[in-house]
C-alpha cells in the first residue's frame, strides 16, 4: 500500500522510495531484527508470527526478520526461529507471502551465536554440538534468561575448521531463497560469531582466521561471499556494531577503527546491497568489573564515508525526525527502527500521517515466555494502530 498523504516536512525524506537490489522500498522506515522468542512450540515460525510480520508489512519500507538460526547449534532462546530445515522453509514461506501480499519487502537475518550460547539451552542440547567460538575464550558476564539459575557464559570449544560453518551460512541462504525472501542479511554484529572472529579479544587464533586484521575479517567476508554466491551481491546486507559492548565485545578505539574500516571497505568492494552501521547501545553494554566493554564512537561519521557502493543504513534509538535529517543530508539511505515497531504495528503510516507514537512498549513482553499462543499475543500482535479518518 502506498499512502497519498503528504508527510510532515521534517520527515519527508523518509518517504522517498529507495532502490534495494532489484526491488524498490516504498519508504525508508525499515524494521530492524528483533528477537521475540515466539516460534512455539520449537523453532518453526507459526501463524502468530505470520500475523505479526503482516501487520508491520502494511507500512514498513522493508523488514529484516528477527535473528534466524542457520543451524540448531547455538541459541539461548528456546523459541527463536531457524532456517536449517525444509519445515522452516515452508513455514517462512507463509511469512514472506503475507509480507508480499501487503506490498512489503522482507530480508532474513542469518544468525549464529557462537560463544554467546549456553550448553544447557534446550536447542543447544538438541543439536548435540558443543558451544563453539573462534578460540577457547569465554565472554565475561552473560545472563541466560531461560536457563534455571541464569548462568553466565561458558568457555567455548574452538572451531576446528571455520569453513564448515561458512557452508552452513550458504545452505541457510539457499533455504531462505526457497522460502521467498527478498534478500539476506549477515548478522555480523552484537558479539555473535562473525563479530567474535573480528574482535581481537575473542579471537586468538594463529591460523588464517586470526591474527592480522584481514585474517580476523576473513570469517565475515567468507560468510558474505557464501551468501552472495546464492543471492547475488545486490540482495545481500551486512549488519555491524563497531561500538561493541553487547556480549562482551570491544577493542581500543584505534584498533576498532582500523578493523572495522578494513571490513567495511572490503564488504563495500564486494558491492553488497547494504551495510548497517548500528550505533553504540549503552543499555546493551553492562558494567563488568566496574567498566563498560564498548567503544562508543560516531560510527556513521567514522565508516559512512568509506562506503562507496553499498547503501548505508543505521539503527539504534533514532527518532523519525533524526533519521530524516541523516537521510536528507545524504549521510544515510535508510534507518531501521526496533522498539518503535514493536509498539506501533503501523509505525511508518503514523509517521507519514503525523500521528503520535504513543503506544508504550512493554519490555516484559519483548521476549516470549510461554508456549500458549493467546499469552504470546500480548505485547506482540495486540498493539493498536492509530485512528485514521
Ligand atoms: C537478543 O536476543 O536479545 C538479541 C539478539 C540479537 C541481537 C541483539 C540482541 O543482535
Amino acid at each position: 500500500m502506498s499512502f497519498p498523504v503528504k508527510p510532515p516536512a521534517n520527515v519527508a525524506s523518509l518517504f522517498t522510495p529507495l532502490k534495494l537490489g532489484p526491488n524498490v522500498a516504498r519508504n525508508r522506515i525499515f524494521m530492524s531484527p528483533l528477537t521475540r522468542n515466539r516460534s512455539v512450540p520449537t523453532n518453526v515460525p507459526n501463524d502468530l508470527n505470520v500475523e505479526y510480520y503482516r501487520q508491520r508489512a502494511k507500512s514498513a519500507g522493508m523488514i529484516v526478520t528477527e535473528g534466524t538460526l542457520i543451524s540448531q547449534q547455538g541459541t539461548e532462546w528456546p523459541n527463536a526461529p531457524g532456517i536449517w530445515s525444509k519445515e522452516h522453509v515452508d513455514a517462512w514461506k507463509k511469512v514472506t507471502d503475507a509480507v508480499h501480499e501487503e506490498g512489503g519487502l522482507i530480508y532474513i537475518q542469518l544468525w549464529h551465536l557462537g560463544r554467546s550460547d549456553h550448553p544447557d539451552a534446550p536447542e543447544q542440547i538438541a543439536s548435540g554440538q558443543p558451544v563453539y567460538g573462534p578460540s577457547a575464550i569465554a565472554a565475561r558476564g552473560g545472563k541466560f534468561r531461560h536457563i534455571p539459575g541464569q548462568p553466565g557464559y561458558v568457555t567455548p570449544t574452538e572451531i576446528d575448521d571455520p569453513s564448515t560453518i561458512i557452508a552452513q551460512y550458504k545452505q541457510a541462504a539457499q533455504n531462505a531463497m526457497e522460502a521467498g525472501f527478498d534478500g539476506a542479511e549477515l548478522h555480523g554484529a552484537n558479539g555473535y560469531l562473525p563479530h567474535q572472529f573480528l574482535d581481537s579479544t575473542s579471537n586468538h587464533r594463529t591460523d588464517a582466521w586470526g591474527g592480522s586484521i584481514p585474517n580476523r575479517a576473513k570469517f565475515t567476508l567468507e560468510a558474505l561471499r557464501a551468501i552472495v554466491d546464492v543471492w547475488g551481491k545486490e540482495r545481500v546486507g551486512l549488519k555491524l556494531t563497531p561500538g561493541g559492548g553487547y556480549n562482551d565485545m570491544g577493542m581500543p578505539l584505534d584498533e576498532t577503527k582500523e578493523t572495522f574500516g578494513y571490513l567495511v571497505q572490503e564488504a563495500d568492494k564486494m558491492g553488497i546491497g547494504y551495510i548497517v552501521l548500528a550505533r553504540y547501545w549503552e543499555l546493551g553494554d553492562p558494567m563488568i568489573d566496574g567498566k563498560r566493554r564498548g567503544t562508543p564512537h560516531d560510527v556513521i561519521e567514522a565508516y559512512g564515508p568509506l562506503i562507496k557502493n553499498s547503501q548505508k543504513f543505521s539503527n539504534t534509538q533514532f527518532t523519525p525526525e533524526e533519521a530524516a535529517k541523516y537521510i536528507s543530508e545524504g549521510k544515510l539511505d535508510a534507518v531501521l527502527f526496533g522498539t518503535a515497531w514493536i509498539a506501533h504495528p503501523d509505525l511508518a503510516k503514523r509517521v507519514q500521517y503525523g500521528k503520535p507514537l504513543d503506544n508504550q512498549p512493554d519490555p516484559k513482553t519483548f521476549y516470549g515466555h510461554s508456549t500458549d499462543l493467546e499469552e504470546l499475543r500480548k505485547g506482540y500482535t495486540d498493539y493498536p494502530e492509530a485512528k485514521y479518518d
